[in-house]
């Protein structure tokens, strides 16, 4: 004899260490109020239909609100013999009001409600991450502005390329997430549709309202096919695909921001609320927030291939295999939540130190490509004009001086066009305002982007 809500057909009681194995509690009792949203809705719809009558509906409407209230007050025992959330509810539910608690699993299995329930909890956490995204965002364009004449150095290779100014560099973040952003709300989108009604695979003989119940749950409308709506997972698929891209910019802001903190950048300070020291080196400040942050990237990429090779094999409809979905999902979620407001609450405190960020932008020989310009506009062929360029370096490089220090004779003596006046008018503030065009490095430009930025996330 079994005596699960399921033990009909069973003589013998479950293995014991099953039984741990088997539950997931430990994970989906955090959907507590999105199974209990779906009970309420698919009940009311029960009863709009005549299915329970008005007594049985208001016995368990009263009865959720009270395992609601027990749940919140943390009075609620999950058991795992009850395998999952599903089950703990809708036991505890009987035990309270009886015979009509029974009845709610009419027309329902626990594949559509296992999957309408997780749909409802990552809207809620999807809309939580864009809220995040957009004040992180935010804070960028903010910080953007009070540093669109702050030049630094723009890299290549990390080998000195040209300069840039600061506030473009946070701007490339900006732009980054914005279209973070678009894919989740795509994803949300997309994944807003209600399984509810599909029932264990192939629908229900009852003459239930899937409308009424996708409607009073905010979903765009019923999920229309009922195979495909207890084994799709594509949504938490595109969500961790979503998080790992973010998550991947994150990391790449972090990985900056961990150099430029370094000594030997000495770019960057960042506030010690957001630092630790060292248990031996008295000296140390080390960045752990995005240290941290670009180490939890891993586990997110890990979360979405596990989930691709998870569902990969699966024939139609439901299989077991799924409710190892939840735990990389929810997992992916905290994680990227966490990060996102880590770096908004962390990056207003940032110091910047202009004077070794523009000292670094002087140096490299950034100025090198202005100079081929200005020998392209003197009527020089560009390739022309770069090998002069590169011979001008080499000479620099060989006497120890910048390519703005040459004499009229140096210069000459590589080529008869190139001109002291020329070298003379480098200068890495000339090279940063010269670049005033759309999505140009010029503060100008810098300002009209934040102005652009500020009016739509104001939006
Ligand atoms: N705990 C299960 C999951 O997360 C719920 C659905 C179980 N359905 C079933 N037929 N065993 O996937």
């Amino acid at each position: 004899m079994s005596d699960k809500p399921w033990g009909g057909r069973f003589d013998a009681p479950t293995d014991s260490f099953v039984e741990a194995f088997n539950a997931s509690t430990d994970v989906d009792s955090r959907m507590y109020a999105e199974d209990i949203a779906g009970s309420r809705a698919h009940a009311t719809m029960l009863n709009s239909q005549g299915i329970l009558t008005n007594d049985e509906l208001a016995a368990i409407l009263k009865g959720l609100n009270e395992i609601e209230a027990e749940i919140e007050s943390g009075k609620f025992e999950f058991l795992i013999e009850l395998e999952d959330v599903h089950m703990n509810i809708e036991k505890r539910l009987t035990d309270r009001i009886g015979d009509a608690g029974k009845k709610l699993h009419t027309a329902r299995s626990r594949n559509d409600q296992v999957a309408t329930d997780t749909r409802l909890y990552l809207r809620r956490r999807t809309d939580d991450l864009i809220t995040r995204i957009h004040a992180l965002q935010s804070v960028l364009v903010t910080l953007a502005d009070e540093h669109a004449d702050t030049i630094m150095p723009g890299f290549t290779h990390l080998q000195t390329a040209q300069p840039v100014t600061l506030g473009h560099h946070l701007l490339a973040y900006v732009e980054m997430f914005e279209r973070d952003m678009d894919r989740f709300f795509d994803a949300r989108e997309r994944m807003n549709q209600c399984p509810l009604g599909s029932a264990a695979l192939a629908g229900t003989t009852f003459d239930i309202n899937r409308s009424q119940t996708a409607e009073a749950l905010g979903f765009n409308g019923p999920c229309t096919n009922s195979l495909d709506a207890v084994s799709d997972r594509d949504f938490i698929m595109e969500l961790l695909a979503a998080a790992s891209i973010c998550a991947v910019h994150l990391s790449r802001f972090s990985e900056e921001l961990i150099l430029w903190m370094s000594a030997q950048f000495n770019f960057i300070e960042l506030p010690d609320a957001f630092c630790t020291g060292s248990s031996i080196m008295p000296q140390k400040k080390n960045p752990d927030m995005p240290e941290l942050v670009r180490g939890k990237t891993g586990g997110i990429i890990g979360g979405l291939v596990a989930m691709l090779t998870t569902v990969k094999g699966l024939p139609l409809a439901y299989n077991k295999d799924m409710q190892e979905d939840k735990r990389a999902i929810f997992d992916a979620m905290d994680n990227l939540e966490g990060s996102l407001r880590v770096f908004g609450d962390m990056l207003p405190g940032i110091k910047v130190n202009r004077d070794a960020m523009l000292k670094a932008a002087a140096s490299g020989f950034s100025t090198a490509t202005d100079l081929a310009d200005a020998l392209v506009r003197a009527g020089v062929p560009f390739r022309e004009a770069h090998e002069i360029v590169g011979k001008a370096v080499a000479h620099c490089i060989k006497e120890g001086c910048g390519l703005h220090e040459m004499t009229e004779k140096a210069c000459q003596a590589i080529d008869p066009r190139l001109t002291e006046a020329m070298v003379k008018q480098l200068s890495v503030e000339a090279c940063v305002a010269a670049r005033n065009h759309i999505g140009g490095t010029a503060p100008e430009q810098v300002r009209q982007q934040c102005a652009a930025w500020k009016a739509l996330l104001e939006s």
